[in-house]
C-alpha cells in the first residue's frame, strides 16, 4: 500500500479497445496517463471478436450504420478518425488481414495481433497500463478526481470511463452506467444486441431444424439484412438474425425470406407448365430436410405423396410459399446478454459532447466506446466506434 497517492494527467478506466486508443492517442500529446484495468488481461473483447480474428472495421462505416436516440451524435468522431486511419496502423505494425465480406477486414492471424499492437503503442508513448486494478470509488474535488482502488488511490486531474458493455456476463460491466449515474448521467433502455433469437420450445420441436443454415433475407418493419442466417437448437441464430436483433423489439413479426435471390411465385407458375412433383421442386431450392418439413406442415410427404405442382392450386401453392417467401413469425425474446455481441442504449449522449466526449454535467469526465448509446451493426463497427470515440477523447484530455 503506498502513502502518497499517484498523480496523472488522465486516468482512464478500462484497457479495452476505447480506453487503449484513448490513452495512446493522449500519451502521444505528451500526457501523463494510466490505464487502470480490473482484469487480469487487457482487451478481452478483443482476444474473442472476430473468432479469434478480429473484424477490427468497417470500410464503409458511417452514422447510418449506428442504433442511437441520437444518430447524429456518432457523425464527427467517425468523420475525424475513419477506417482509413486505423488500417494504417494497422499497417504501420505490419499485421496481416484480408477483407472477409465487403468492407469487414479481419486479422489474417490472430487477434492477438490487434492487442499487441496497442499495448506497444501505449508502452512506446509513454501510457501506463496497470491490471488487476478494479475502481472501487471515483471522487470530484477541486484538484480534479480522486479514484480508489484496493491496493492505491490515483489521482487524475481528467477520467476516461471506457469499461464497455453488459454482454458476456464475465466480461461485461455495470460500471459505466454507475458512474454514469453517480454524476448525473441518463441511461438510456439498454438491452442485448447482436444476439441470436429465441423461438418457443414447441416451435423448435417441431421445425426440428438445428444446423440448417442458408442465405435469407430478414425483415422488422422497415429494416432489412440479407446474410447468412442459421437454425439452433434454441431459435435462430446467423449473421442475418444478428443484425436484424438490434432492431427487433419483444412481440414483434419477423419475416424471414429463405430464397431472396428467387420470386417463387413466379417460380412455382414456371413449374406448373412441367411434370415435376412438388418434393423434387422443392429439393432444387431449400435444404433437403427444410423443404420436407415444409411438406409436412402441408400434410404431404414425399414417401407417399408425388404431388405434381402441375396439379396443386393457387390456396396450396401459397400455403407452401408461407413458409419460405415470407416466413412470418414472432420469436420468443432473445439469447440476452449471455451470447450478446453489444449492448443496445446506454448513457445518453444529450449530456456529452459530441466532439471531446466530455460530461456537460462534470468537467473533466469523460465517456468512450460501447458504454455510451451508440451501437454499431455487426462487420467492425462497433470497433470502429471504440477506435473513433476513444481517438476523439485523446485528443481533450
Ligand atoms: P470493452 O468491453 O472492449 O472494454 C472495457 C474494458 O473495461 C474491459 O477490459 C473490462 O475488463 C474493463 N473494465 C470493466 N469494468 C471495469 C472496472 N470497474 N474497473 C476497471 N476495468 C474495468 N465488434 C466488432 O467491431 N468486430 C468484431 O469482430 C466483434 N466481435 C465480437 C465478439 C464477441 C464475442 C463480443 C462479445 C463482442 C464483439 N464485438 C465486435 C463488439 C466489441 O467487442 C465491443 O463493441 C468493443 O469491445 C467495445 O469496446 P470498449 O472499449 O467500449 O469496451
Amino acid at each position: 500500500m503506498s502513502s502518497s497517492p499517484k498523480y496523472y494527467d488522465a486516468a482512464i478506466i478500462g484497457a479495452g479497445a476505447a480506453g487503449l486508443m484513448c490513452a495512446i492517442e493522449a500519451a502521444k500529446r505528451g500526457k501523463r496517463v494510466v490505464v487502470l484495468e480490473h482484469a487480469d488481461a487487457p482487451a478481452e473483447k478483443i482476444r474473442i471478436s472476430g473468432g479469434g480474428r478480429c473484424n477490427f472495421t468497417h470500410l464503409r462505416a458511417h452514422s447510418h450504420n449506428y442504433l442511437s436516440q441520437n444518430p447524429r451524435f456518432c457523425i464527427s468522431a467517425l468523420k475525424r478518425y475513419t477506417p482509413r486511419d486505423f488500417v494504417s496502423l494497422v499497417e504501420r505494425h505490419k499485421i496481416p488481414y484480408h477483407q472477409k465480406t465487403e468492407g469487414q477486414l479481419f486479422c489474417d492471424e490472430s487477434a492477438m495481433d490487434i492487442i499487441d499492437m496497442l499495448l506497444n503503442e501505449l508502452r512506446d508513448n509513454g501510457g501506463e497500463l496497470w491490471l488487476q486494478t478494479p475502481v472501487t470509488a471515483i471522487t470530484k474535488n477541486d484538484a480534479g478526481f480522486e479514484i480508489t482502488t484496493p491496493s492505491e488511490t490515483v489521482r487524475a486531474h481528467k477520467i476516461v470511463i471506457a469499461t464497455g458493455g453488459l454482454s458476456i456476463p464475465k466480461l461485461g460491466s455495470p460500471f459505466a452506467y454507475e458512474t454514469a449515474k453517480q454524476f448525473g448521467h441518463v441511461i438510456t433502455p439498454m438491452r442485448a444486441g447482436l444476439v441470436p433469437l429465441t423461438l418457443h420450445p414447441d416451435k423448435i420441436q417441431a421445425l426440428d431444424m438445428a444446423g440448417v443454415s442458408m442465405q435469407a433475407r430478414v425483415k422488422v418493419g422497415k429494416t432489412k439484412f440479407e446474410d447468412g442466417f442459421l437454425f439452433t437448437h434454441r431459435g435462430l441464430s446467423g449473421p442475418a438474425i444478428l443484425q436484424i436483433s438490434n432492431y427487433w423489439q419483444m412481440g414483434q413479426t419477423l419475416e424471414v425470406d429463405l430464397r431472396p435471390d428467387m420470386d417463387l411465385m413466379e417460380w412455382f407458375r414456371a413449374k406448373r407448365k412441367t411434370r415435376q412433383s412438388l418434393h423434387t421442386a422443392l429439393f432444387e431450392i431449400l435444404p433437403r430436410r427444410l423443404a420436407e418439413k415444409i411438406m409436412a406442415a402441408q400434410g404431404l410427404s414425399p414417401e407417399t405423396v408425388e404431388t405434381k405442382i402441375a396439379d396443386m392450386s393457387d390456396v396450396k401453392i401459397k400455403g407452401i410459399l408461407s413458409h419460405i417467401q415470407p416466413w412470418s413469425l414472432i420469436p420468443d425474446g432473445t439469447e440476452g446478454y449471455r451470447t450478446a455481441e453489444v449492448t443496445l442504449g446506454g448513457i445518453d449522449t444529450k449530456d456529452i459532447s459530441s466532439q471531446t466526449f466530455e460530461s456537460q454535467l462534470c468537467a473533466g469526465l469523460y465517456f468512450i466506446g460501447e458504454a455510451l448509446d451508440v451501437t454499431g451493426w455487426l462487420g467492425g463497427y462497433n470497433f470502429q466506434w471504440a477506435w473513433s470515440s476513444g481517438w476523439a477523447a485523446g485528443q481533450a484530455i
